[in-house]
């Protein structure tokens, strides 16, 4: 027998080939960089916890039906949720287990987003894909189902559909399910800083495009696709949720309406809907990374371009530019560290009157001060950073109701019957 040889090349081949070799953006792009992770997953894992934690302590198994599923991205989400609280939960990482699930369903109308969300979930029986167009509302197979206990849909899924087909699928939604039953979703909000342009805008479906998954660099106007989707204002999303319940005999408990995505919105970095590219997700990436310092200078929001826009929403205005203080403030604080100008760091922190934060800054000067303690390499990048990025997000995360100035609005309503 001839003695076996192992192809020692082959392996590298394939490991080339499948793309495992090219160059690392270590989550700075992409579709899954840091800010989606860190930031809006997290955003979304805690607006929706809640929800989670009271289904499970009814100690039933979930029946949860997924809009514009993608290839299963929501279902990947709802189960690596955060305990709310770890110290309890030692041994729990997440609170949402497959085996909590009865049945997780995904429709979606792209037939290769069908194949892959199957593909990465064929060993498990409760998780199903099913083809179809939301624009026509439910599906008679689905319609045929039991009620869900929770109706989910996210990262804008919902914004392809047109204002009446959305108010149709509601109405579908709101009959087929129970009281109790919740629909959480995302939309995209019509005064986000990313899209000044669409603010006085009375089109109903406007372009939008995915191009920021080309690197800037590589990115050519001419060659950018557009599609169009509906920007809310949240008082028509709020009138139009109203109105489909009402037909279907329901009535809803608004649970939040809040603004995610305010200054990391991807079309802030492009400026294709803008005047001006702000590589501001960018650099909340670089400040989420371990292996990267935040560049702070280009950190600071100025955001002198969108003042000719702010009387078409004035309570979307000031939110955008209380934010936009706070945000900044927190950013002039992180340089003066970094630059060591101890005199303007106690100034700052003695002398600027902002109650709601003076917590925040005093948590960052405490950070900054004991830097020896921390057994890392690169202080700025594993701790300060990410650290910067947490507060920022949370200042985001502490306006409980939104104004539609978000990339996404996320909404969450109880299904009363
Ligand atoms: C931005 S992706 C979001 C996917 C996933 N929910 C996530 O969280 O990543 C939007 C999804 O909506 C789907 N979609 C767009 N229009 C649709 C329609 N009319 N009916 C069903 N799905 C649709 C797309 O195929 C795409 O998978």
């Amino acid at each position: 027998m001839p003695e076996w040889r192992p192809n020692r090349t082959e392996f590298y081949e394939t490991a080339v080939s499948m793309g495992f070799y090219g160059r690392e953006d270590a989550g700075l792009t992409g579709k899954k960089d840091n800010v989606r992770k860190f930031w809006e997953d997290i955003f979304i894992k805690l607006a929706v916890r809640p929800i989670i934690e009271s289904k499970i302590s009814e100690n039933r198994k979930l029946r949860i039906l997924d809009l514009g599923a993608g290839s299963g991205e929501g279902l990947e989400l709802l189960t690596h949720i955060p305990p709310s609280n770890p110290a309890k939960n030692v041994k729990s990482d997440f609170i949402l287990k497959q085996s909590d699930i009865e049945m997780y369903k995904g429709i979606d109308i792209s037939p290769s987003m069908i194949a892959q969300g199957r593909s990465n979930y064929r060993e498990y029986g409760n998780v199903s894909f099913d083809q179809g167009n939301l624009e026509d509302g439910l599906m008679p197979q689905v319609l045929r189902e039991k009620p869900y206990d929770l109706y989910f849909s996210t990262y804008g899924s919902l914004s392809h559909l047109h204002p009446q087909s959305l108010e149709k699928l509601l109405g579908q939604i709101f009959r087929h399910s129970k009281s109790g039953s919740v629909l959480f979703f995302d939309i995209h909000g019509k005064y986000s800083p990313a899209w000044p342009k669409y603010w006085g805008e009375k089109k109903t479906m406007l372009p939008y495009t995915m191009a920021y998954l080309v690197p800037g660099d590589k990115r050519k106007e001419e060659n950018v696709e557009w599609f169009n989707l509906c920007y809310w204002d949240i008082n028509d999303l709020r009138t139009l949720l109203n109105k489909a319940a009402s037909s279907a005999g329901a009535e809803l408990n608004f649970s939040f309406m809040l603004d995610r995505s305010i200054f990391i919105s991807r079309h802030i970095d492009t400026g294709l809907m803008s005047t001006k590219p702000m590589p501001i997700r960018y650099q909340v990436s670089r400040l989420l990374d371990h292996g990267y310092r935040g560049e702070v200078e280009h950190l600071i929001l100025d955001l002198k371009h969108l003042e000719k826009f702010k009387n078409l929403n004035p309570p979307a205005w000031e939110r955008i530019t209380d934010y936009q203080k706070k945000w900044n403030k927190i950013i002039y604080l992180l340089e003066a560290l970094m630059n060591s100008e101890d005199k303007k760091v106690q100034d700052f922190i003695e002398n600027t009157n902002i109650d709601l934060m003076s917590d925040e800054l005093k948590f960052i000067t405490w950070l900054y001060r004991n830097v020896d303690r921390f057994p890392v390499v690169d202080f700025w990048a594993s701790v300060i950073g990410p650290q910067i990025a947490v507060i920022l997000r949370n200042i985001e995360m502490s306006y409980t109701e939104g104004v539609g100035c978000g990339h996404g609005i996320l909404c969450g309503v109880e299904i009363l019957k």
